[in-house]
């Protein structure tokens, strides 16, 4: 599939809560209410995930020795702008490129230990590594590091989902084999970190 490339647009830098107010009321949130996001919504959501802040490349996430070895896919279900389908999250171009042609929310709820709210959530993140990225100049220790990674982007989530009023939740129970399968994912990534986000 040769598809265009689709433009997001530009994060905000200031919201309506406080930083301390985020932390706060930050919860994980399993029931999600029908809507739609818009793009607007989306596009906040992957750039505090693992966005650009800075002309060297830097990101909304520190990383060990800026080895950068995350891939962000987004699952897009209800979102007005956007067909349903799965999504490749292009950092340096704050742009979209489609990979896959069809809502994948059930399937990836059944992946999940059938947890519901991942067929309810407007979207969904995956974050996934190319370990090598890191491995290659730290060995062995260079898992943790992407595994900590991960964990800063997916804390970025949470947070940003609370700024915009949205609900999110961490869900790393899920079958990495078939997930991989199901978004078609080359062979040197690996599934770490799901997200279904939507209207709380
Ligand atoms: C690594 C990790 C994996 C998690 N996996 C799941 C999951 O598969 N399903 C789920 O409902 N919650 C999952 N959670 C969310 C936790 O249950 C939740 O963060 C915890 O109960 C604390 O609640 P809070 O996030 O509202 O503070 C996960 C959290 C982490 C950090």
């Amino acid at each position: 599939m040769h598809e265009e490339k689709i433009k997001l647009p530009e994060p905000v830098l200031k919201g309506k809560i406080s930083f301390e107010e985020v932390l706060y009321k930050r919860r994980s949130v399993r029931k999600f209410k029908n809507g739609f996001l818009n793009l607007k919504q989306v596009a906040q959501l992957l750039w505090a995930c693992y966005g650009i802040t800075d002309k060297r490349g830097f990101k909304t996430t520190p990383s060990a020795g800026a080895t950068y070895p995350l891939e962000i896919y987004l699952i897009a279900g209800d979102v007005s702008e956007l067909k349903s389908g799965v999504y490749k999250y292009l950092p340096d171009e704050h742009s979209l490129i489609k990979i896959i042609d069809k809502d994948i929310r059930r399937e990836l709820m059944e992946l999940s230990l059938r947890q519901k709210f991942i067929k309810e959530a407007q979207i969904t993140i995956v974050i996934t590594a190319d370990f090598k990225r890191t491995t290659s100049y730290y060995g062995d220790r260079g898992i943790m590091y992407v595994h900590m990674e991960a964990g800063h982007s997916g804390q970025n989530i949470y947070l940003q989902a609370e700024a915009l009023g949205l609900g999110t939740v961490a869900v790393g129970a899920f079958n990495e084999t078939q997930v991989s399968k199901l978004l078609n994912l080359p062979k040197n990534e690996k599934v770490l970190y799901i997200f279904p986000i939507g209207f709380k």
